[in-house]
């Protein structure tokens, strides 16, 4: 399955009514800065698994419109053509006081249902006003979805537990529209939901839709547990489909995965070549010669980036011998800094990579290379292409996008070593990987040694069946699943 049959399909299964795709995070945003106005992607792999869906199939995404220039470059109804370089679809902004950024997104959003659906040990905040305000924001983008929808029938492809009241909010408004939402993150157990105060609202929220998916079977397993212990509804495990107020909400797994061929080509571009020899210049030309172990994060504590530093360290004392052969460099994008969770997390990293600096660094050599900051799509292909040793090592991830990149980026060279948590639903996936327990310091740093020790023909059987698995199911397949579930449950005559 490639763009254009996707297209294709879509079309055929739509029949010209309209495609909305809502999410909170933009694929584009624009800053100001002193030379003018800069556009920016931001670091999400939702971002990036869904733009080729949305320039496969036009139509308009809505999200949040969160630049400091975004206002400026919309037009009177908040909307505007991109990707800047070739427009494919339309973006239309949302937009939100600071009162309702902090009540919805950084309060409910990613200090309530965050922690809570990724169960690492960080304590959910409930706060009954930000409550309020994330449904008031919930309605928001149901106000901006029905203008778009206009009288129109109409897809509209939601994303991920910012949006959670959206879809009973648009089922009321519009019986007739076909509702599709993926949740991008874990669904926990039923025994860790049920603590939210609103977890009945939030459920009745989410039955509003046609098809609600999740990576992972497991995930979809408890969701239809969650609901059987919470809320008045009929739970049919053997369709695997919900009723509540009649109408059915099919629960489904879409392992959501990679643009597999636009990353490997990209990979060998000029572009990236540049941005290597960029970063390369940075660390020094000595890098090259180190076996050189990478992490590509967003600084968030579900990430497991202080469990890898520490499992680099512990491997370093465990054996001396490598010393001046390794190299751990991790590129990490600051993210959602003004929760007090986030900027701890930034400041252990900054404690614990001096630490190990300073532990075992010599005048030639560093053993951790961190280049805090916002990398740009070619830097990130740069540092897969450096990576002998790719190192992913979630707490507890829903996917993980970064695993599938790296296995992409690999396509000519298939010399790498991915080592993975058997927390995230990649792990599912891509079974040639080394799995790894992140909680275990002991196993991973063990495992860092196997990578660092495995021959090169090992190397090449793994990482050659994990393209082939790659290649298989691309992201344009995951659209392709989705859109054919929806089929399954249209009724005869299609969408109008
Ligand atoms: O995949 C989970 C997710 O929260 C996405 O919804 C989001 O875009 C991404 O992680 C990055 O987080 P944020 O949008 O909060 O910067």
């Amino acid at each position: 399955m490639d763009a254009e049959a996707l297209g294709q399909l879509v079309s055929r299964i739509a029949e010209g009514s309209k495609f909305i795709l809502v999410s909170n995070r933009e694929p584009w945003l624009h800053e100001r800065d002193t030379m003018g106005i800069k556009v920016l992607r931001p670091a999400s792999g939702m971002v990036t698994a869904l733009e080729p869906i949305i320039r496969a199939t036009g139509g308009t995404w809505i999200a949040h419109g969160a630049g400091s220039a975004d206002r400026l470059v919309t037009d009177h109804k908040d909307r505007i053509e991109v990707p800047p370089e070739k427009p494919a679809y339309v973006l239309k902004r949302v937009w939100l006081s600071k009162k309702e950024e902090n009540g919805y997104y950084y309060g409910i959003s990613n200090q309530t249902l965050w922690p809570l659906c990724h169960i690492v040990y960080t304590r959910p905040r409930f706060s009954r006003e930000d409550w309020e305000i994330y449904r008031r924001v919930n309605q928001r983008f149901c106000d901006a979805v029905l203008e778009e929808a206009g009288s129109d029938p109409a897809i509209v492809f939601i994303q991920d537990y910012h949006l959670a009241l959206l879809p009973r909010m648009l089922r009321t408004a519009r019986p007739d529209l076909f509702l599709i939402h993926f949740w991008h993150i874990p669904w926990p157990n039923c025994e860790a939901f049920r603590i939210l105060p609103w977890g009945e609202e939030l459920l009745d929220g989410l039955l509003g839709n046609d098809i609600l998916g999740f990576h992972i079977q497991y995930h979809c397993n408890n969701f239809m547990d969650t609901v059987e212990r919470t809320i008045e509804s009929r739970v049919d495990y053997e369709q695997f489909r919900i009723f509540r107020g009649g109408r059915p909400t099919h629960i489904r797994s879409f392992p959501i995965s990679v643009d597999f061929h636009q990353i490997a080509n990209d990979s060998e571009s000029q572009r990236t070549r540049k941005s290597y020899d960029r970063i390369v210049k940075e660390l020094g030309e000595g890098v090259l010669g180190t076996t050189v172990y990478a992490g590509v994060d967003r600084i968030d504590y579900t990430k497991g980036i202080p469990e890898r530093v520490k499992a680099f360290d512990l491997m370093l004392k465990l054996h001396p011998e490598i010393h001046g052969k390794v190299t751990l460099l991790q590129l990490a994008a600051p993210s959602r800094t003004h929760i007090e969770d986030y900027r701890d997390i930034n400041d252990k990293l900054d404690d614990l990579v001096d630490e190990v600096n300073w532990r075992h660094q010599t005048e030639e050599w560093t053993p951790v290379r961190f280049l805090r900051g916002h990398h740009d799509y070619y830097t990130v292909l740069a540092s897969y292409k450096i990576a002998d040793i790719l190192l992913v090592t979630s707490l507890h991830d829903g996917m993980n996008l970064v695993a599938k990149e790296y296995v992409s980026a690999r396509k000519k060279n298939p010399d790498g070593v991915l080592l993975l948590s058997q927390y995230t639903g990649a792990s599912r996936d891509l079974q040639d990987a080394l799995l790894v327990n992140p909680y275990d310091i002991e196993q991973m740093a063990d495992m860092m040694y196997a990578s660092f020790c495995m021959d090169n023909s090992e190397r090449a059987e793994r990482m050659s069946r994990m393209i082939k698995q790659v290649r298989r199911n691309t992201v344009y397949d995951w659209g392709a699943k989705i859109m054919r579930e929806l089929e399954k449950i249209l009724p005869t005559g299609g969408v109008r």
